[in-house]
C-alpha cells in the first residue's frame, strides 16, 4: 500500500520521559471514528486515504483497523492484513501532537500480538524520505529487505522493511 509521510512532525524535538506519557486505550475501529481518523490522516499524509477506502479497511479490506482513544478522542490508527501467513502493515499515523509518547508503539505491539502464531513475517512499505516512520520501525525490529525504486507517484522511493516471526 502506497503510504509517504507529509513528514510534518516535529516529533524529534520531544524528548520521552514520564511526563510525556499518556493514558489511552487500544480498541477496534467503530464507524463513528472515521471522521477524527480522516483528520490524523490529513495532517500526517500529502496523498490521504479518503472515505472510501477506510470504509473498505473496516467492513471487509482488512484483518484488523486499531485506533486508539483518549478521553473519547482519537489519537492514532493502525491498519493490518493477514494473508497466507504474511502480515502487512498497511497504514499507521498519530496525531502530530500525540507522537513521541508511545501511541505508535502500543499500536504496533497490539497489531504483532494479533499476528502472532499466525504468519512468518510482517511487511510494509514507507517512503524512504520518510526517516521517523524508518526510525520506528526499526526500533520493533523491522529491517529493510529491498528499495523500491520510483516506486510513489512523485519519484520517490519506497523501502520494503520486515519482521521474521
Ligand atoms: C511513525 C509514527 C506512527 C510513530 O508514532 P509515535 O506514536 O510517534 O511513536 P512512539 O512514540 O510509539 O515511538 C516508539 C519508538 O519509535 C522510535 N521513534 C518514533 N518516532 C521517531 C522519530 N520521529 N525519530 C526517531 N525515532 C522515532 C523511538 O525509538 C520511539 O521510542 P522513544 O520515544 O522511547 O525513543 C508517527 O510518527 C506518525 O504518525 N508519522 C506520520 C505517519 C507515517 O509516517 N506513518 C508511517 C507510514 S509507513
Amino acid at each position: 500500500m502506497e503510504r509517504i509521510s507529509s513528514g510534518a512532525s516535529t516529533s524529534r524535538e520531544i524528548s520521552t520521559s514520564p511526563e510525556n506519557e499518556i493514558n489511552f486505550t487500544i480498541r477496534k475501529c467503530r464507524v463513528e471514528d472515521l471522521d477524527q481518523i480522516l483528520e490524523i490522516e490529513k495532517t500526517s499524509f500529502p496523498n490521504p486515504y479518503d472515505r472510501s477506502l477506510f470504509t473498505h479497511f473496516l467492513t471487509e479490506g482488512a484483518s484488523g483497523f486499531l485506533v486508539a482513544e483518549k478521553e473519547g478522542m482519537i489519537i492514532g490508527y493502525l491498519i493490518f492484513t493477514n494473508q497466507r501467513k504474511l502480515g502487512t502493515i498497511v497504514s499507521i499515523a498519530v496525531s502530530p501532537e500525540y507522537r513521541r509518547r508511545g501511541v505508535g508503539r502500543r499500536l504496533l505491539e497490539a497489531t504483532l500480538n494479533q499476528l502472532s502464531g499466525k504468519v512468518n513475517i510482517v511487511e510494509l512499505q514507507v517512503s524512504a524520505k520518510n526517516e521517523d516512520a524508518i526510525e520506528f520501525y526499526r526500533k520493533f525490529s523491522f529491517r529493510q529487505t529491498a528499495i523500491l525504486r520510483m516506486y510513489y507517484p512523485n519519484g520517490e522511493d519506497a523501502i520494503l522493511m520486515s519482521r521474521k516471526f
